[in-house]
């Protein structure tokens, strides 16, 4: 037999990218590919990029561009660029840089074997479509492998909300949920292969409908139904727009053990004014009405958030106002971006706020949040927490899992075995993790 081709596939952006790019790499496994490490090697490259900010669009330029000698050594070798630039920026890409063989979009990637078999004859494919046929249900299927302890499974993709700033409803297209049968079976394969906890993915993923015995069902129920199977320990779910936040769903906070007591819920400002303008269709004050409904329903609920600053027309006041949220909520975890405009997006056409005051308050509210998330792990010291063993760490002996609120803990014990959930008494905080003992 013939030496299996190598795939080199590099990941940018979300987390449904990292599971697309799972996907994508069983789809050319199918073709004869084996991933590797090391893009020397490789017969073919992928990069599944991400156009969210201008600066993670233009990485993927200066990426494609060390490729260069790569090709030169290797003239078999093939590029492609998967993912939401090549959704956004389709054939133009390839006028761009000349050495891309391939580009497809998000919901095209089950097309892949079949494209690189024609750029292996020396075309160039380009295929960005929305299609009518679900490529999950079209996708190869690689070996069933044994999985990490932690999964992600994609059960809705795409966002109908259109915010103002946003390029994911352009580049994934318009809301889409998977139905309940296709999700249990693929939750309960992973399952068999070893997995222990899953993430449930989507752009808006609490906006999940899918068509399941009796009709359609909402997150709420499919978590429900999903936490009935033996061996899945752990569910998650992420990313939750705070207008689909059903009761339901709030209430499986409380009642659901295999429910997860983390939460990311993003906001983006604290401002009324710029929410508006953002087409959030919120408030500030019902974001925290419902922040406090979800601690009514699981007081330990730790919450996560993304924020915007800078976002055309956000005067000092709208960032204070920001600010006032976040000391108010209480975050265990954030992220906080610079505005970035984007083409094709209605804010992209506003006037911008001077680049220098946008970061100075992202400086000033990265440092409350930073203040913020040391707060949360610092409180875990001394407390016993679940935790999901999913690697070895760096020192011999050391395991390195997730806690029920996704901190990152450390344990050195040789009794500790990957892929087991054990009680772990929390004894240091560190600057992105926490060390623990056994109990
Ligand atoms: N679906 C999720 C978020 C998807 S994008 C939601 O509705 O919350 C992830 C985050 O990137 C967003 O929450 C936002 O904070 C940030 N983001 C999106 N567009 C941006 C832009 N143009 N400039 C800066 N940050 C942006
Ligand atoms: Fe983007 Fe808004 Fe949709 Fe989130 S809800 S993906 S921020 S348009
Ligand atoms: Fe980026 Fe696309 Fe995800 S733009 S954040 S990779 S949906």
């Amino acid at each position: 037999m013939a030496d299996p081709k190598k795939l080199f596939i590099k990941t940018y952006g979300c987390q449904m990218n990292v599971y697309d790019s799972e996907r994508m790499a069983e789809a050319l496994g199918a073709s004869g590919y084996v991933t590797t490490e090391r893009a020397e090697d490789a017969d073919m490259i992928l990069l599944n990029t991400c156009h969210i900010r201008e600066k993670a669009a233009e990485k993927v330029y200066s990426e494609l561009g060390r490729f260069k000698p790569l090709k030169a050594a290797n003239p078999d070798l093939k590029i492609g660029v998967a993912g939401c630039v090549a959704q956004a920026e389709g054939e133009e890409i390839m006028r761009r840089q000349p050495l891309v063989d391939l580009v497809v979009g998000p919901q095209t990637y089950h097309r892949l074997p079949a494209m690189e078999a024609a750029v292996r004859q020396g075309a160039r494919a380009v295929d960005t479509d929305f299609p009518e046929e679900d490529k999950f249900e079209h996708l190869p299927k690689g070996p069933r492998a044994r999985r990490a302890p932690a999964a992600f499974l994609t059960v809705q993709e795409g966002c109908d909300k259109f915010c103002a700033f946003c390029v994911v409803p352009y580049t994934r297209g318009a809301e889409v949920s998977r139905p309940v049968d296709r999700v249990l079976r693929e939750a309960e394969d992973l399952v068999e292969r070893g997995v222990r906890e899953i993430t449930l993915l989507g752009q808006n993923v609490n906006a999940y409908h899918g068509e399941g015995p009796g009709g359609t069902w909402g997150l709420a129920r499919l978590i429900r139904r999903l936490a009935k199977i033996e061996g899945l320990a752990r569910i998650r779910f992420t990313t939750s727009h705070p207008n689909d936040m059903e009761d339901d769903l709030i209430a499986a906070h409380g009642d659901e053990p295999k429910l997860m007591p983390y939460l990311h819920l993003p906001v983006q400002s604290g401002s009324d004014r710029i929410l508006k303008a953002m087409a959030r269709k919120h408030t500030a004050e019902s974001y925290i009405r419902l922040i406090e409904r979800l601690r009514a329903a699981r007081p330990d609920l730790l919450l996560s958030g993304d924020f915007i600053v800078g976002f055309p027309g956000e005067t000092d006041q709208d960032f204070e106002d920001t600010l006032a949220l976040v000391r108010e909520v209480g975050y265990g975890q954030a992220y906080s971006f610079k505005y970035s405009a984007r083409p094709g997006t209605p804010a992209a056409e506003k006037t911008p706020v001077p680049d220098d005051v946008a970061s100075e308050r992202l400086h000033r509210l990265q440092a409350l949040l930073t203040e913020q998330q040391r707060a949360a792990q610092d409180a875990m010291v001394g407390r016993e927490v679940s935790v999901l063993f999913e690697k070895a760490g760096r020192l011999p002996g050391q395991m390195v899992g997730k806690s029920d609120y996704l901190h990152a803990v450390h344990v050195t014990d040789p009794r500790a075995e990957l892929g087991q959930i054990a009680k772990v008494r929390i004894v240091a905080s560190g600057p992105n993790s926490l060390a623990g003992e056994l109990v």
